[in-house]
């Protein structure tokens, strides 16, 4: 007789991986924050704020990156991409620890 786990093993482990490219799949459109979206004041907001460290597209590459000793985050990243919505905008909101990512939320 097979051991029990197995036959558990062989099922729940398609379903996790599954419910792990769905998530993936589907990261962009699970609405993570209490603020609506809003584009253009979103760039608007970018253009002024963020523009000049993390650059126009967003790269890490904008013109006070080079004095930083911690560069900004280039948001193309695979590891950007996988970060959540909330952790994102926990970061913006809170900052980050000696970094010269500081937080924006009263700003
Ligand atoms: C003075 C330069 C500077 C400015 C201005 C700045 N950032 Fe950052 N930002 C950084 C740095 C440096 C990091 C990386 C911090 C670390 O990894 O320690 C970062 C990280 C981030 C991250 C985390 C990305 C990730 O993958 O975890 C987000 C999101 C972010 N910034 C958004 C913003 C937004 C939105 C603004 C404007 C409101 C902004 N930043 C303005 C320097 C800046």
């Amino acid at each position: 007789m097979r051991p029990i786990h197995h036959d558990l093993m062989s099922t729940i482990v398609p379903v996790i991986v599954v419910a792990g490219l769905m998530g993936l799949a589907f990261h962009s459109f699970v609405p993570a924050q209490d603020y609506p979206a809003d584009i253009t004041r979103g760039k608007a907001v970018y253009q002024r704020h963020c523009q000049a460290c993390h650059g126009v597209g967003g790269w890490g590459d904008g013109p006070g990156a080079q004095a930083l000793k911690v560069a900004p985050a280039n948001v193309h990243r695979f590891a950007s991409f996988l970060t959540s919505d909330e952790k994102l905008l926990r970061t913006i909101e809170f900052g980050v620890v000696f970094s010269p990512m500081h937080a924006w939320r009263a700003s």
